[in-house]
């Protein structure tokens, strides 16, 4: 059993990543249902949460099938972080935590996000800030450092450590790289082998199938894992990671009844939740995983990623159920995307 303050979670969980417009209530849920440990939701922006803005109450928002439930926040301020972390507190998600991982230079120049990592001690008093002022397990996301020459997780750990985090994720690259490159987890298992580390140390960066969890399982010693892309349109990564784990075995493929289904009931949770114009638009990304490997899928899903309207989808989803019964589902390889290829420094 892994243990986060007084959350119990499985041997070895395994985590759904906090995406930005991906990770919402709807998705959450799937990849509850279909074998995530823990979820988080988005980076919650501190400033937007004090100053009430409607979107960022709105990412507080959590359906009761997807618990445990992380909700994330970011923030450059300590008062203001702290602030923001007794709201979070009251709409009680399982455990709170920090950001100081995203790269993206408006983040950055807030002095939040990864922007953090060059200033270890704003790093440790804004964590230290927002543990004094919640009841909730706090919890903290991050790289390895701000570049190649400055990759100081290793103390990193160390200090949020003895500021009272109860769990550190580490996304195995630098700032600098963005998504470039192969995610390094061999400073990962280092942080995991220090002996003065007692906290959960959850290891992230480009799983995306059951055979390489259990190799960096196995490899990196870590406490569990955080999968980000390999579930956008394709929650079962996380009931295959596993049931290999379990039994050494790859389940077979989801079914094209399966991939309908669910993908369905995401939709619909989406426009519940959303509204019929959010809730299709941000089902888009979704579809390319869903339907990966369907012959001839292509016009079906440029149907999909272009209407707007909620009936016409549910109609496509329908034929494309006709049209593709009983055709045997392939695994296909998942790729990670590069979403930062273009992002300025
Ligand atoms: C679209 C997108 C949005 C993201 N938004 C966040 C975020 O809000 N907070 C965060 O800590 N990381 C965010 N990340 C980073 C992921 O949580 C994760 O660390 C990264 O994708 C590496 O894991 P992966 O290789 O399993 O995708 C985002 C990543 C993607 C692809």
């Amino acid at each position: 059993m892994v243990q986060i303050g007084n959350i119990q979670l499985p041997d070895f969980p395994l985590l759904l990543a906090p995406m930005e417009d991906v990770s919402d209530p709807p998705f959450r849920v799937v990849c509850k249902a279909n074998g995530a440990d823990l979820v988080f939701t988005e980076f919650i922006s501190s400033e937007g949460l004090i100053r009430d803005a409607i979107r960022c109450r709105r990412k507080l928002d959590i359906f009761d099938e997807e618990r445990p439930t992380g909700i994330q926040l970011f923030g450059g301020d300590e008062a203001r972080l702290a602030l923001a972390a007794k709201i979070v507190d009251v709409t009680q998600p399982e455990l709170l935590d920090i950001n100081f991982g995203c790269p993206v230079k408006g983040i950055v120049a807030q002095g939040a996000g990864s922007g953090v990592l060059r200033d270890i001690n704003l790093m440790v008093r804004l964590t230290e800030a927002c543990v004094k002022s919640t009841s909730l397990p706090v919890t903290v996301k991050t790289r390895l450092g701000w570049d190649d020459d400055s990759k100081n997780i290793e103390e990193v750990a160390e200090r949020l450590q003895d500021v009272g985090i109860k769990a550190l994720t580490i996304h195995g690259r630098t700032r600098c790289q963005l998504y470039k490159g192969e995610a390094d987890w061999s400073l990962i298992a280092k942080v995991k082998n220090n002996p003065r580390i007692h906290i959960p140390i959850f290891g992230n960066g480009d799983i995306n199938s059951a055979q390489k969890a259990l190799e960096y399982k196995n490899r990196y010693g870590v406490d569990g894992i955080m999968v980000g892309r390999a579930a956008i349109g394709y929650p079962w990564i996380f009931r295959e990671i596993r049931h290999y784990l379990q039994t050494g075995e790859q389940l077979p493929a989801p079914t094209v009844g399966e991939r309908v289904a669910v993908c369905k009931e995401q939709l619909r949770k989406s426009l519940q939740w959303k509204g019929p114009v959010a809730g299709v638009y941000s089902m888009r990304k979704q579809y390319f995983q869903y339907l990966k490997g369907l012959p001839g899928i292509k016009d079906f899903r440029t149907q999909l990623v272009t209407s707007t309207e909620p009936e016409v989808i549910y109609a496509v989803l329908d034929e494309i159920l006709v049209r593709y019964n009983g055709f045997e589902m392939e695994r296909t390889p998942i790729e990670l995307v590069n979403y930062h290829e273009n992002c300025p420094l």
